[in-house]
């Protein structure tokens, strides 16, 4: 077996696919759908394309008109209606007053249940949004252009946030509240981000959480890395009550209960941008051990926002949308605050977790916000269906739609989700997408595609994915082989660049397969979209899984490379290998093989500190399930760690043949450390 068979990955090995039935969507969903045409996939042909997204674009309101829809002269770096200008914030709030001031905007519903939920209406949003963005504006100099860091959890001040930065053309970095100061950190400098927003803490599964303190290590780490962050501004959790342990230090820290003081009630113009301005970054893992900044733009990504959240998510004016993302992830930026509040949408923003007190909890707050729209993750549904299988039918709330993202959804999971949580009435439709995408790639349209449990469906409207093997052939649907998919054109969601690194862009997404790099042609240009998949012959896509060394632990992305770089921050070790362990709930796991540096011991204690370290340096979410201190890795003879043998290792899954590695005896030792030998203690 060559070097190359021997990598051959999971995914591509996994095709025992057994088709499901289809399930139809009910006539009382199709008789309020907004989307009910089937010729909606004509206007939305290749032959009409890039014309077709105008359709998009006409939902937002332009300041100036575009007079180019799509301009390919610099590809792969696509830019979309040219010559357009309009302000996110403007389309997102001030043009829904004159009809829905009075309507809720934002529901914030606290995690735990003596707080009373905020319905924040859209005149409140747009005083608010115009108080912060004078603050960004007069009190710390910003403008449009500049970049600013926000290390939030799930309050109604991060969309705040956002939307101020926004009305000033601000590019905002949110990055997740639960990741490490060490993360914010890196990415604090990598956008040069001047401002840090932070919030004195947060309350999560009936625990205070100080949050605070993890600005104060940020500053540190980005001032060591040659970044002085200059401003780091403080919400609090209870307005005027700041309860962090630590100190606001002076010149460099500032609550925002005491700044808006000097702010009330000014208004702030919105900066009219161009389509193509920076919207923001949303940093994510790649193959390579730095996180990549998505850089997403103005004009095309309202568009698809807002154009995806009304034909796919099927929002009306009158409904009430609760996707339980966390907006620290593309789909809380696309599907919590600016797809649903650019057509005027009310939005839940949970701070909780879905168990928390009690696994009824989703469903009582589904019941008292008579919310119909509801959006969530496969790992979700599965925690559900494990800890409280019967809480659905216990409260009154109608879901008429809903969404599961993020990771492939088992067949039996979805039909769960269906028949329980959906209680039979609820049309599903599963996304497909990524950060770097914007907004849904595959997905059924939820008024006229019947649903296939475990399959995304069909391209969205618009979008023309296929699937490719290795040397660039297409493989046709119903061949039921695996391979890459791509998407054929390009579409105004897409992000625009990899902040700061053109190269890294054109080499990860269109690398393997344009065959022309000087081409002007979007023809020549594939998106790679790093996962494999299988077509059926009715066009449907299952997505199986990532082919490079990203894991997705409960919805989350991360690289193995970011683990194993974070791992060997302790000293003792030589080498790190991450794979991914199959979980009930999560979906994988990882586990964190390592070796260590001579002269030096395993021990429980040694493993503990590696585990730590990954959860200093990233969060505690990529946490390795176990840290296998091994004596040595499985390698290739040209010395690659073989990370296929140790996966099945943890799997319990079956080596292949490991004759031609370099070192095939380890594979017996390491086995036996993991599967279990008396002879051999796991190391925890
Ligand atoms: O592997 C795919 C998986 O999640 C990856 C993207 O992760 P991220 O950029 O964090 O964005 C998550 C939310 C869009 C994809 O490359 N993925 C996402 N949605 C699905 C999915 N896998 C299977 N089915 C999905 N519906």
């Amino acid at each position: 077996m060559s070097e190359k068979e021997m990598e051959v990955s999971e995914s591509q090995i996994a095709v025992h696919w057994q088709e499901e039935d289809y399930y139809y969507p009910s006539e009382e969903f199709i008789a309020q759908a907004n989307v009910t045409d089937k010729s909606i996939y004509d206007r939305f042909s290749l032959e009409n394309f890039p014309d077709c997204f105008t359709e998009y674009a006409d939902l937002l309101d332009w300041d100036e008109k575009w007079h180019t829809i799509l301009d390919t002269s610099d590809a792969p770096l696509w830019k979309w209606f040219v010559g357009g200008k309009l302000n996110v914030s403007y389309n997102c709030i001030d043009r829904h007053l004159a009809k829905n001031k009075n309507k809720t905007a934002l529901h914030f519903v606290p995690d735990s249940e003596d707080e009373r939920i905020q319905h924040i209406t859209y005149q409140e949003l747009y005083t608010r949004v115009n108080e912060v963005a004078a603050v960004l504006r007069d009190f710390c100099g910003l403008k449009a252009g500049d970049r600013v860091t926000l290390h939030l959890p799930m309050t109604a001040e991060l969309p705040i946030t956002m939307l101020a930065c926004a009305r000033l053309g601000i590019i905002h970095s949110v990055v997740f509240g639960g990741f490490s100061p060490s993360a914010c950190a890196d990415r604090a400098v990598d956008s040069q981000s001047r401002v840090l927003f932070t919030i004195d803490g947060y309350y999560r599964g009936g625990r205070w959480i100080d949050h605070k303190k993890n600005a104060d290590e940020a500053y540190e780490i980005s001032r060591k890395e040659g970044h002085e962050i200059e401003k780091i501004l403080v919400w609090e959790r209870h307005s005027g009550e700041y309860k962090s342990s630590s100190p606001l230090k002076e010149n460099r820290d500032y609550s925002m209960n005491e700044v808006l003081k000097n702010y009330r009630r000014v208004k702030v113009d919105p900066v009219s941008m161009p389509a193509e301005a920076p919207l923001f970054l949303m940093y994510t893992s790649g193959t390579t051990g730095k996180p990549k900044g998505c850089q997403h733009s103005t004009g095309g990504y309202l568009s698809y926002a807002a154009g995806t959240s009304k034909y796919i998510q099927d929002i009306h004016p009158e409904d009430v949308y609760w996707c339980m993302a966390d907006i620290g992830w593309i789909t809380g930026h696309s599907y919590i605050v600016y797809g649903p509040l650019s057509i005027c949408a009310s939005s839940v923003v949970y701070e909780g977790i879905p168990n928390y007190p009690d696994a009824g909890r989703c469903w009582r707050i589904a019941e008292e916000l008579d919310i119909n729209i509801f959006h969530t993750a496969p790992t979700v549904i599965r925690a559900l269906r494990k800890i409280g299988p019967d809480e659905p039918a216990k409260y009154n709330y109608n879901f008429k739609h809903m969404t599961t993202v993020g990771e492939p959804i088992e067949p039996a999971v979805w039909k769960w989700y269906y028949e329980t949580i959906g209680k039979g009435k609820a049309v599903i439709v599963d996304t497909w997408w990524q950060t770097e995408t914007g907004g849904f790639l595959c997905t059924t349209l939820p008024g006229i595609s019947p649903m296939k449990p475990g399959s995304a469906g069909p391209g969205a409207p618009g979008i023309h994915p296929f699937v490719l093997d290795e040397d660039g052939k297409e493989i046709m649907p119903g061949e039921g082989k695996a391979g890459n998919i791509c998407i054929k054109n390009p579409w105004p969601g897409a992000f625009q660049t990899v902040w700061g690194n053109r190269e890294r862009y054109i080499e990860s997404y269109y690398g393997q397969y344009c065959k022309d790099r000087n081409s002007k042609d979007w023809r020549d240009w594939p998106y790679l979209a790093g996962d494999a998949a299988v077509v059926a012959s009715d066009g449907y896509f299952r997505i199986l899984g990532r082919i490079d060394d990203v894991i997705n632990v409960s919805g989350h992305r991360l690289g193995t490379k970011e683990i194993e770089s974070a791992a060997l921050n302790v000293q003792e070790l030589a080498e790190a290998a991450v794979v991914p362990v199959a979980h009930e709930v999560k979906g994988k796991e990882p586990d964190l093989y390592v070796s260590l540096k001579p002269g030096f011991e395993a021990s429980d204690d040694l493993a503990k500190r590696v585990s730590e370290q990954v959860c200093n340096d990233i969060g505690k979410i990529a946490r390795p399930r176990k840290v296998w201190i091994v004596p040595d890795m499985p390698k290739t003879r040209s010395g690659k760690i073989m990370r296929r043998v140790l996966g099945a290792i943890s799997n319990f899954g079956d080596v292949g043949n490991v004759m031609t590695l370099a070192n095939p005896e380890i594979v017996d030792e390491i086995k036996k450390m993991v599967q279990g030998d008396d002879d051999v203690t796991p190391v925890t």
